[in-house]
């Protein structure tokens, strides 16, 4: 059977767990999966890599050993992992806080998409980057300040990257998840009013049902990755896929 790889940051919980799970019940894919925490699960096609991607120097001299050698028909890149960062307005932040979100939310994504670009050059086989982004990355959210502005950035590289694509067999999506019940939302809940004024609003998501559950999720970001053909352009939105 022809083999695929998938390369994933954040799988140890949330979306990235339920996109791991649904990823290693394919026959046809490995896994490499990259988080600070590994998980207690074995198989053979998955190798887990313990990292902290905020530490860069770390990531940097990772990055020649990262990708893995093989006679893929397909690769993919999913840029996952993330981080709220403190729910507190501009004028409030902590410098430490803020250069670990740009480090995990914006340099980590960007240093891991230019190594595999580099790394992986055959036109034959078909490679995917798809970069988790967030509606906050085109609208302002007060108390997100970092999270907006390293969204914004992230969708604005992975423009560029695909504005520069060499292949036909090159695809990247920037994807908004939707809504998501997950740790990162219990953080959201857990901020206060005055920093967040939308906190009303996020509780009634979750009291309210509204949520989407992170293997509904992964599903759609599984069918965009699988059929590249079907998503023209590279802004996305899973709360726009009609699963067909
Ligand atoms: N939940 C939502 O409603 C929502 C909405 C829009 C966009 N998103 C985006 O969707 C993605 C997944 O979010 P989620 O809700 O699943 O979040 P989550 O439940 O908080 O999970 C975050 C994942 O990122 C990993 N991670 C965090 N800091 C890390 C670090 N320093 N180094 C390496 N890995 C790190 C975590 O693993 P470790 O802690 O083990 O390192 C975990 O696996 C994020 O990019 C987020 O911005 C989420």
């Amino acid at each position: 059977m022809p083999q695929s790889l998938l390369i994933i940051t954040g799988h140890s919980q949330g979306l990235g767990r339920a996109v791991l799970d649904l990823f290693l019940s394919k026959e046809s894919f490995q896994v490499l999966a990259i988080s600070r925490t590994k998980l207690e699960l074995e198989s053979p096609r998955l190798t887990q890599i313990s990292l902290d991607l905020s530490e860069l120097s770390v990531l940097e001299n990772k990055l020649s050993s990262l990708f893995p050698e093989g006679d893929f028909d397909q690769i993919v890149l999913l840029n996952n992992a993330g981080w709220i960062g403190q729910v507190k307005p501009i004028g409030q932040l902590g410098p430490k806080e803020m250069r670990e979100q740009v480090n995990l939310n914006l340099l980590a994504p960007m240093y891991l998409t230019n190594a595999f670009l580099a790394n992986y050059q055959s036109d034959t086989t078909k490679k995917i980057v798809c970069n988790i982004s967030s509606g906050a990355a085109s609208r302002p959210v007060e108390g997100w300040g970092g999270y907006c502005s390293t969204k914004a950035a992230l969708a604005m590289f992975t423009l560029v990257a695909a504005k520069e694509k060499k292949s036909l067999n090159t695809h990247f999506y920037s994807v908004a998840p939707g809504i998501i019940d997950t740790k990162m939302q219990e953080e959201i809940r857990k901020s206060n009013d005055a920093d967040f004024p939308d906190l009303d609003k996020f509780i009634d998501y979750k009291e309210g049902g509204k949520l989407v559950s992170p293997e509904e999720v992964a599903k759609k970001i599984a069918y965009l990755i699988l059929n590249p053909e079907k998503f023209t352009e590279v802004i996305q939105d899973v709360r726009n896929f009609e699963l067909t």
